[in-house]
């Protein structure tokens, strides 16, 4: 058995990361807008308005806005089966809580989706990936606010009526369990949580210095399940023929040694960094332990118990399971051990495994493995890998080319390790591997950590005229689609 007939080969992108026209017609500011750059060691930071003196990545990103008819119809040379991108929630609501949405905004989504279908190439919808309107954080708190729910429900039903007949496959957050991953980053990149101090600080914060308070964080979390489930409901009213996705973000961990205590440690991260968004989002109810685990965080958690939210998790949940996967770590309660950077954490380095350029630990097997475990866990539920790939400093070579090999050597055994999940039975709908055009780094907001096939001439300085040169991995990937994985 190989890859189903109908799989859905393709590539994902986060608006924020692509798009640029930060202003564009009516545009509004939303959390990466606001994120200067920072790299490997050295943190991004903000402030609470537009510095005029600084560089803003995202500003100009790759400027997909005004090239995306070009990328298109590259993805499409490629054969791309779909494309996972966003919708920047401060293109449709500038404010978030605006009376009307952005008529300019919405066509800019209904020209993307036409482009898509000249192709045949079917999108997956993230709804909100790290883009809450920056007025949101400053005015309501983000989603620690209840109020944050109805604005978003008001945003992600203005998208579901009128783009009802060109999406099928939607995902209400990108990467919910971040929130829980990256204290403080994670907080206002997925909650648009951030403390009255810092949102009238004059001073530049670094996001690693950002406060987290689990009671806030976790009550803010609570808030997103119900929003994504009323969304969920919302969506399948307006068109049953709807999909959404959960969207996890999936760091395999391993105990570090055979010691039972890094065993059951590992047992216990695993639960509360994966299973517990999973869990609510596929099942519609916080699992067994989730109360231990608030007691753990030292989290009053009396939401949980809340009759009528319980009905609408019920009500809301997914109907397939996605997630990112780039590298694994590993896990241990012994704290002098060597640590590994991740898009999760620091945790301790598996020394079996070579790494990234940044620190990420490259490991398919881990893929093999964690396809095979959730399919354990969610048995019912067709899986799909939404994000994978290397994030590299590429060479522009003197014969105008990109020969990225070390991408394709990370690739292939990836999509070897997806094959053998399938002939081992587990139900994968699609692979769409990240940043097919290169694109701003979410973590470090640097242009030279580049993911994609496609290079775009821009660097950190903000040079480069945005010209887009195929990479060798270009036609890998061409292969790799045109043979359902066959042709590696
Ligand atoms: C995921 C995010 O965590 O990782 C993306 O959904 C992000 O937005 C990707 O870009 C890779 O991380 P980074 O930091 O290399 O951009």
């Amino acid at each position: 058995m190989s890859f189903p007939k109908k799989f859905l080969w393709g590539g994902a992108v986060a608006a924020n990361q692509c798009e640029g026209a930060y202003l564009t017609d009516g545009k509004g500011l939303s959390v990466p807008d606001m994120l200067i750059g920072g790299s490997l060691n050295t943190p991004r930071t903000f402030l609470p308005q537009i510095d005029t003196t600084a560089f803003y990545p995202s500003h100009q990103a790759v400027d997909f806005y005004h090239h995306y008819k070009e990328d298109i119809a590259l993805f499409a040379e490629m054969g791309f089966k779909c494309f996972r991108t966003s919708i920047n929630w401060g293109r449709i609501f500038p404010n978030g809580d605006d009376e009307r949405p952005n008529e300019a905004g919405l066509q800019f989504y209904d020209a993307l989706f036409d482009e898509c279908k000249k192709y045949n190439i079917e999108p997956l919808v993230t709804l909100c990936h790290y883009e809450i309107p920056w007025h949101i954080v400053t005015e309501y708190h983000g989603f620690y606010n209840r109020k944050t729910i109805d604005l978003y429900l008001k945003y992600v039903k203005t998208c579901f009526q009128r783009y009802k007949d060109k999406v099928k496959y939607w995902i209400p957050f990108n990467e919910i369990n971040m929130a829980m991953m990256n204290a403080g980053m994670g907080d206002l990149y997925c909650l648009g949580l951030l403390e009255d101090e810092d949102i009238r600080s004059k001073e530049r914060i670094p996001v690693t210095k950002l406060k987290h308070d689990p009671q806030k964080c976790f009550t803010a979390l609570h808030n997103e399940f119900v929003a994504s489930a009323l969304a969920v409901k919302a969506g399948h009213e307006i068109n049953p023929d709807f999909k959404f996705g959960t969207m996890i973000a999936h760091g395999t961990m391993y105990p570090l040694t055979p010691d039972p205590k890094d065993m059951l440690f590992y047992q216990k991260k695993e639960h509360q960094k994966y299973d517990f968004c999973g869990d609510v989002q596929v099942r519609g109810k916080y699992p067994c332990w989730a109360k231990s685990m608030f007691a753990d965080y030292g989290v009053q958690a009396d939401f949980i118990d809340d009759l009528d939210d319980k009905r609408i998790l019920k009500e809301g949940v997914v109907d397939f399971y996605s997630f990112s996967y780039y590298s694994s770590s590993c896990i241990t309660t012994n704290p002098n051990v060597e640590k590994t950077h991740g898009n999760m954490s620091f945790r301790a380095k598996n020394p079996y495994l070579k790494a990234s350029e940044w620190g990420w630990q490259i490991d398919p097997d881990g893929l093999y493995y964690t396809l095979m475990r959730l399919t354990d866990r969610y048995p019912e539920t067709p899986l799909m890998i939404v994000e994978n790939g290397l994030g590299a400093m590429d060479q522009l070579t003197a014969d105008g080319k990109v020969h990225d090999k070390y991408r394709i050597a990370y690739l292939k055994p990836h999509i070897e390790a997806m094959k053998r999940a399938v002939e081992d039975g587990v139900p994968l709908m699609g692979y769409t591997s990240w940043g097919p055009i290169d694109l701003v780094s979410a973590g470090t907001g640097e242009f030279r950590k580049r993911y994609g096939y496609i290079y775009v001439n821009r660097d950190d300085d903000g040079r480069g005229d945005f010209s887009r040169i195929k990479k060798d991995s270009f036609f890998w990937y061409k292969k790799c689609i045109e043979s359902n994985g066959e042709d590696l």
